[in-house]
Order: C-alpha cells, then sequence, then structure tokens
C-alpha cells in the first residue's frame, strides 16, 4: 500500500520522499493512497472507544485514508478533532430547515478545523526532517502551524496582513512562539511572498496549497458521518476562503463512496462573502479561467481572499458532489452569528457564512423541504472577540445589529425599581 502525489492537471506523478508543492507544470498536487481491504466502518467505531492511543485523534482514527505509511514516533498529535455536532431549535427556526445542525470545528485545540490539517502537515515535516515550517495567513492558520510547531520543537514563520488579523488568531501565534512577519499588504500578496520564500530559503510550506493539508481536513467529513451512523445528509455547508476545505471534503467523499463506506453523496455548499468571492463568480459564470478580487473586503478576516490557490480542486469538489457555491453579505454573516452565539453555540464570522448559506438556499429552494443539512462552524467564538463586540455595540460600520445584545450601563445609586425593569424588560 503506496502513496504519491499526483497533478490535478497534467496527471505527472512524485514520490513523497521528496518535497514538493507544486508539478513541474504549476498545477496542484494531490495526495493518492493505494487503500487496502482494512478499511471499514467496523474498525473506524472500534478505534472510537480507544482513549489513550494516537488513534484516539479524530484525524489519525482514519489513518489509513489520512497517511497509511506513517511511522507513529513522526506523527505530531493534540488529540484534534472528535468535535461535537449540536441542533438547536431556535437555529433551526432560523435557517428555516428542520433537520439542521452544526459541527464545530472551533473546539480543536487551538480553536479551529486548522489543527486537523497541521497534526498531517506537521507530522509528515517531521518525517522528511525537515527543521523550518511556513505559512502566509488570515489568522487561524498561523496560530494552529505555530502550536504543531512548538510540539514538534521546529521553528515556525508566519506571514500575515497587517492589521487583519483578529486579536485571537494573532495572539495564539505569537505566544506559541511563531515569528510573526507582518506584511503590508492582504493575504493572498502574503501568500504569493510565502510560496516564494519557501522555495528560495527551502522553509517547509504548510498552507493549504501542501497536499497533506488537505488529507487532515477530509476527516471533517469522516468523523461527521460516522458520527452520524455512516447515514450522510443532504447537504453539508462549508465557509469558503483558500477552497482547502472544499477541496478536501470532495475528495474525502470521493473516496468513501469508493470504497463503500458510504451509499450516497451529499450535496456540497460552498459560501463566500459578498466582496470576497471569487470562486462563487468563476461557478456562476462557468469561466475556466479564476475571476480573481483584486481588493477583497468583508468583516469576517479569515475569508478575505481574493486569489484562492485550491480553487481548481474546489471546482471538481462541487461538481462531483452536484453541489452548489454560494455568496451572503456581511450583514447576513454577522446575523447569523448573532444567532448561533445566542444558541449557546458561538462561532467566530466566517463560520457564520455557512448558517447564513443555510439560510438563503433554503429561502432559494435548492435545499428542499425535508432535506438534512449540516453547516461546519470552523472557528471558535473567542477568536475575534473585536467583531463580537462591535456587533453588539453598533459600532460595525454598514451593519445593522438586528439581534445586538447592548450591555446596560447602571450609575453607582440604583434602587429597584431600575433594576426589576432592566432585569425583566
Ligand atoms: N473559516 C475560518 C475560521 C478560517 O480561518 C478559514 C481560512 C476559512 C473558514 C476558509 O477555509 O481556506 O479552507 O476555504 N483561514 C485561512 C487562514 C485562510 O489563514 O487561517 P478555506
Amino acid at each position: 500500500m503506496s502513496s504519491y502525489l499526483k497533478c490535478i492537471d497534467c496527471g505527472r506523478e512524485y514520490s513523497i520522499e521528496k518535497v514538493r508543492f507544486r508539478c513541474e507544470c504549476g498545477g496542484l498536487l494531490e495526495v493518492i493512497h493505494g487503500f487496502g481491504n482494512e478499511v471499514s466502518r467496523k474498525i473506524f467505531d472500534e478505534r472510537r472507544k480507544i482513549w489513550n492511543s494516537f488513534l484516539n485523534s479524530g484525524v489519525w482514527r482514519f489513518k489509513e485514508l489520512v497517511h497509511p505509511l506513517i511511522k507513529k514516533e513522526d506523527i505530531v498529535s493534540k488529540q484534534e478533532g472528535n468535535t461535537n455536532i449540536y441542533f438547536h431549535e431556535k437555529l433551526c427556526r432560523y435557517v428555516g430547515i428542520e433537520e439542521f445542525m452544526v459541527k464545530h470545528e472551533g473546539e480543536n485545540p487551538t480553536g479551529s478545523f486548522k489543527d486537523r490539517g497541521m497534526t498531517v502537515g506537521v507530522s509528515e515535516a517531521k518525517r522528511l526532517k525537515n527543521k523550518v515550517v511556513a505559512c502566509a495567513s488570515t489568522g487561524n492558520t498561523s496560530a494552529s502551524l505555530a502550536a504543531y510547531a512548538a510540539t514538534a520543537a521546529m521553528k515556525c514563520i508566519v506571514f500575515i496582513p497587517k492589521g487583519k488579523v483578529a486579536y485571537g488568531k494573532l495572539s495564539q501565534a505569537l505566544a506559541y512562539g511563531g515569528r510573526v512577519l507582518e506584511i503590508n499588504g492582504n493575504f493572498d500578496f502574503a501568500m504569493k511572498l510565502v510560496q516564494e520564500t519557501s522555495k528560495k530559503l527551502g522553509l517547509y510550506l504548510l498552507n493549504s496549497v501542501n497536499p497533506w493539508r488537505l488529507e487532515g481536513q477530509k476527516t471533517i467529513v469522516f468523523e461527521l458521518i460516522q458520527q452520524l451512523n455512516w447515514e450522510p445528509p443532504d447537504w453539508i455547508i462549508v465557509p469558503a476562503g483558500n477552497l482547502g476545505n472544499t477541496s478536501a471534503f470532495g475528495k474525502a467523499l470521493k473516496e468513501m463512496k469508493e470504497l463503500g463506506l458510504i451509499e450516497k453523496v451529499p450535496h456540497l455548499a460552498s459560501i463566500q462573502a459578498e466582496k470576497s468571492s471569487p470562486f462563487y463568480e468563476t461557478w456562476k459564470k462557468k469561466s475556466s479561467k479564476l475571476l480573481v478580487v483584486e481588493e477583497p473586503e468583508t468583516v469576517a478576516t479569515a475569508i478575505r481572499i481574493g486569489n484562492p490557490v485550491n480553487w481548481k480542486k474546489a471546482l471538481k469538489a462541487i461538481k462531483y458532489t452536484k453541489g452548489v457555491v454560494e455568496k451572503v453579505t456581511d450583514q447576513e454573516i454577522m446575523d447569523a452569528k448573532a444567532v448561533v452565539d445566542s444558541c449557546g453555540i458561538g462561532c467566530e464570522p466566517a463560520s457564520a457564512a455557512s448558517i447564513a448559506g443555510a439560510k438563503k438556499l433554503r429561502e432559494k429552494g435548492v435545499i428542499e423541504e425535508g432535506d438534512k443539512v449540516v453547516s461546519i462552524l470552523t472557528g471558535h467564538l473567542l477568536k475575534d472577540p473585536d467583531s463580537t463586540m462591535n456587533y453588539h455595540r453598533n459600532k460595525l460600520p454598514g451593519i445593522e445589529p438586528r439581534f445586538c445584545n447592548t450591555p446596560v450601563s447602571l450609575p453607582k445609586e440604583v434602587n429597584e425599581n431600575k433594576l426589576r425593569e432592566v432585569i425583566f424588560s
């Protein structure tokens, strides 16, 4: 059972024993595994009962589907995954879908889904004896990479767009010991810079252009479907920025179907922020070239991306699953976030795009009556406390806080009637 890298454009194959992120033709690479007979629902279910092994990780439980050959001693894991699925009637009413659930990837060790890709990427960096790892990031990737690099005692370099990274994430990257380089430009520029620098200086690149990251992120779908007793929902909805998740989800579903782990393939819906929606425009207009957005904007800084590297893989995923791409406004994102938060679940703005997207697709009739739907929450509420506070204090430019919960200021001397009024009104 061997694994190799294959170009998605020209089909050229490469060994995994040498570091390589792109094909000679410039195309993206995909990891291909030679699956054996040992993959079954039963083996994955058995492993859920284990608690004191790396196989308890929600990523490494699916080792055969992720990185079959890697040795245990090369695995850098923080017991990631095993995230919860939530159901709340208020949320169902908001999106207009009876069977609506969210899987909370913000419950990973550093508070975002990135840990699933990072455990695999950093393990692979270790396997190939790399000492310095690097990424460009809108925040979560840098937080996750810094934590995993620290775990493996590697040096970590992160390129971030100055002033555009939420404080929760930036503080994590610094605290975990990442070397943070603030770039005077947006994420797309930082991404270009890190790819060039990694090549020149021999840094091990850990953005989702690295196909091993996607192998880890596939496990969001594996675990979700396992939690649903191997009965897939009708729709899986995911926020979309650099399109790593959309790509990984498509690959995961294709592999599950081919291995007989599922009978039916759910539709994928990939949701972008309106002013950062190159993938939506490309899909809508059936363009064979990516319709890049030069100056992307959105309150959801995690997905403020105009030139997503994985767009070709993501397009394949949407086609394979007969899925759709949708866009939502910042107003819709922040309102959806306020509702998720008020259900006691909570998420960061980018994650709420998958809730706003579910609502929009139901209103349009794309999601039909009776469909079972799961949205993926990608990051924790505490990643971006500023956006939450500014919403509830009505300080987000251009956004009307429809579900705001403004703090009440009380004078030093406060009488009982006043208290009764503010508590019971
Ligand atoms: N949600 C959150 C919370 C994110 O941090 C990101 C991406 C996405 C959604 C989009 O996922 O790229 O797979 O389409 N954050 C990256 C970063 C870009 O640098 O942290 P995608």
